[in-house]
């Protein structure tokens, strides 16, 4: 398949690079600092430009089979107010319109689960800024007529491992953290297998 990412220099974005090469998937990284991916593979085309440009993705995405996004505001900024998730993500289902592009999958997080207790209280709290800008992001994907996946993980971690359980509208019990790795394999499994289409779908470990 033709697989436009999104983020894809970012860590669960190199890890769906990663893995999607090694599925023999073809591969447009589109992101803001190409500089910054240094690996050089000939399924891979790194292409310069603004997740929050409409024009500079349509012009780019026709012939592409899916868009998985895994773009994301680091902390300090993901503390303050942002909209960068929610502004691209009006962009990317403005260019998908326009290129004739239909599946999406982007990573949300399982903080918008309606988790009951001080767990979920805590991290609520803590991730307000982040919970508005991909609540919103959200929303905006839902109103489309694509056939979009939201994928919500808990805490990521940084291990090479790739087993996720999954489970449509809640998060799985106990599920506490998953790494990027397998985050990345749950969005090419969903593509690949056309799992959770229109769905939202909780991952972790
Ligand atoms: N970390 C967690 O525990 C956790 C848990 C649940 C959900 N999530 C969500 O999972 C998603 C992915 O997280 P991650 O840790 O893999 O992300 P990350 O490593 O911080 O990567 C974020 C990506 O977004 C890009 N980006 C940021 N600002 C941009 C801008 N203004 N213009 C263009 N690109 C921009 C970055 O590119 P540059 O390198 O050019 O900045 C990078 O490719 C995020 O939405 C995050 O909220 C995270």
């Amino acid at each position: 398949m033709r697989l436009f990412i999104l983020g894809a220099n970012g860590k669960t974005g190199t890890q769906l690079v990663d893995l999607a090469l090694a599925r023999n998937h073809q591969v447009t990284a589109f992101v803001r600092s190409p500089e910054k991916i240094t690996r050089r593979h000939p399924n891979l085309q790194v292409l310069h430009g603004d997740p929050r440009n409409v024009h500079e993705m349509a012009r780019v995405l026709p012939g592409h089979d899916a868009v998985l996004s895994a773009l994301g505001v680091r902390p300090p900024q993901a503390f303050r107010p942002h909209t960068l998730v929610q502004e691209c993500a009006a962009s990317t289902v403005g260019a998908m319109t326009r290129a004739g592009v239909k599946r999406l999958v982007l990573v949300s997080a399982a903080v918008l689960f309606p988790g009951k207790g001080l767990f979920f209280d805590f991290f609520r709290f803590i991730l307000t800024q982040v919970r508005r800008d991909l609540g919103n992001a959200e929303e905006i994907v839902r109103a489309t007529s694509l056939e979009w996946t939201i994928v919500r993980p808990p805490r990521l971690i940084n291990t090479a491992d790739d087993i996720y359980r999954s489970e449509r509208d809640v998060l799985p019990a106990s599920g506490y953290s998953i790494s990027f790795r397998a985050v990345a394999a749950f969005m090419l499994d969903a593509v690949e297998q056309r799992m959770y289409v229109r769905e939202v779908a909780g991952v972790a470990s």
